[in-house]
């Protein structure tokens, strides 16, 4: 993907703040609202429609209708993969612009989300445009004279709950195989960050897709989230976020027999052998956790480096930080933006503090940057015991934990001392040495010699309490559709 070098841009306009229901821009049944912010600055954006029940339940039965007897349903199957290229090419279209409304409600720097966020977005929907025609069963011999085949039909109404670290990412995710496969949609995007959901919802009804097959519910997790997962008409739930908020949802979801597919959250370790290219090392090193504040999945906090190289890999990544620049998000130059929110701002600066008290060295870092925004400085620390807080816990900030290690044999027990299994990655330049730490490495996903080398193509997901199913790839779109077996007689 070519890199582009974004205009300072100006504030994009916010166009759509309501619930998207049935083909319609609705206020929540309640009247009430929320206020989404901009974290730089902390100043209100503006106020979108608080969604609740009333209006999950009237975006559950449009979905039901669409489902059932929309066009949606009879449709041709690669006339749905045309619409679903018809969206990516609005977004792709208006890609400045919804950059910039990423940028403003969640806070990234405006050079990650023009180059990684929204490109991805693209890529993820022109991708599962292509499925939507290839879905297809098998003929199976079985015993006796009888057709037997299998069709893979679309899994019903889903209820997807993505959270703020990627807001339109995570709806391009789950829209993409849902889409493909001929499922309609609730959607709840984070109350953190609703705005570029419902702009690529208006998309979607510019592109076409018919009224009813995407609906958006904006609003809190207990309330509009809890009512889409609760809903009997449901028949799937995919969510992204806190392992404590998929456990609530597996609960509930129990009740009816939902499908569910979780991708939760990660310690994930990041493993430099002394045999590595060091300078490739930590710059992926250092890009594994500190992309997108920290504030990733998948984020490499837990860095395990070979006791020959400790030193050196520590020096490099404290002059990294160093030079990385954090600021003003719509900066082209900024590096590093604020955390989403103040309470991850503050859960992140709570860890900080965990840190010191379990002994481990604060070598950068640790503290606020500035008095207005929710920034806090590219923190490393050293000394970190496989025990510690910042050792186990999912901190989702810029805080890295470096852990020194010289046994291998030990290295693969400490790296799966987690009960997180999301992704791992291995630096080495011995090819025999990556592929056993890939194979005994219990993580979904684990890069060798790269780190975050995402691909709609390629299944994401995680080992253990990281999560159940995979999205992207066919795998992805698997989640979505139920497998039916047909026999007929012939004799
Ligand atoms: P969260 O899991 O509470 O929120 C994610 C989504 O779930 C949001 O849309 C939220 O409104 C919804 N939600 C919350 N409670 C719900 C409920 N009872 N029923 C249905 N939906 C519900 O995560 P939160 O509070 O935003 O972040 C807390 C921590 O979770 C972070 O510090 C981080 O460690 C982790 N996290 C992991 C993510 C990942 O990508 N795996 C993404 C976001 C957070
Ligand atoms: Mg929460």
């Amino acid at each position: 993907m070519a890199t582009v070098a974004p205009e300072r841009v100006s504030r994009p306009q916010v166009r759509q703040t309501t619930c998207f229901i049935d083909g319609k821009w609705i206020p929540s049944a309640s009247g009430k609202t929320f206020e989404t912010i901009h974290p730089a600055t902390e100043e209100v954006i503006c106020e979108v429609a608080e969604g609740d029940k009333a209006d999950v339940d009237l975006a559950v039965d449009a979905a039901r209708e669409a489902f059932e007897n929309g066009p949606w349903a009879t449709m041709d199957a690669r006339d749905r993969g045309q619409l679903m290229h018809k969206l990516a090419d609005l977004i792709e279209a208006e890609i400045d612009e919804l950059a910039a409304l990423e940028t403003l409600d969640n806070g990234k720097p405006i050079t990650d989300s023009r180059n990684a966020d929204l490109p991805l977005v693209v890529d993820c929907l022109r991708y599962y445009a292509g499925w939507a025609d290839k879905i297809q069963g098998d003929t199976i011999p079985i015993r006796g004279d009888y057709l037997c085949y299998t069709r893979r039909e679309p899994v019903g109404v889903v209820g997807q709950i993505i959270p703020w670290n990627f807001p339109a990412l995570m709806a391009a995710w789950k829209w993409g195989p849902a889409l493909a496969a001929g499922c309609t949609i609730v959607m709840k995007p984070a109350e953190q960050t609703p705005l570029t959901c419902l702009r690529m919802a208006r998309l979607a009804q510019k592109a076409g897709i018919p009224d009813g097959v995407i609906n958006v519910v904006p609003g809190y997790g207990p309330t509009a989230g809890a009512a889409i997962v609760e809903h009997p008409d449901v028949d799937k739930i995919a969510f992204t976020g806190e392992l404590a908020t998929a456990k609530i949802i597996q609960r509930a979801a129990a009740e009816s027999m939902k499908r569910l597919t979780f991708e939760l959250g990660g310690k994930s370790p990041n493993v430099i052998f002394a045999d590595a290219d060091l300078e490739h090392a930590v710059a992926g090193a250092h890009f594994a956790l500190y992309f997108n504040q920290g504030q990733c999945c998948c984020a490499g906090s837990r860095l395990f480096v070979e006791d020959k190289v400790h030193d050196e890999v520590v020096d490099r990544i404290a002059d990294w930080n160093a030079k990385h620049a954090v600021g003003d998000p719509f900066d082209p130059n900024t590096k590093q933006g604020p955390q989403v929110d103040q309470a991850q701002f503050e859960k992140v600066l709570q860890y900080v503090d965990y840190g010191r008290q379990d002994g481990a060295s604060c070598v950068t870092g640790g503290k606020r940057v500035g008095d207005q925004g929710y920034f806090v400085e590219p923190t490393l620390f050293t000394g970190v015991t496989d025990e510690m807080r910042i050792a186990q816990d999912e901190i989702f900030g810029p805080v890295l934990s470096v852990l020194k290690f010289s046994d291998v044999d030990e290295l693969v027990k400490r790296a799966n001392n987690t009960n997180f299994g999301l992704a791992a990655a291995v630096w080495t330049r011995d090819v025999a040495k990556a592929h056993r730490f890939a194979a005994k490495v219990r993580a979904g996903t684990v890069w060798v010699n790269c780190y975050d080398v995402f691909d709609a193509a390629a299944p994401f997901g995680g080992f253990k309490e990281s999560g159940i199913g995979r999205e992207l790839g066919e795998a992805g779109l698997a989640a979505y559709t139920e497998n039916k077996t047909v026999t007929l007689s012939l004799g």
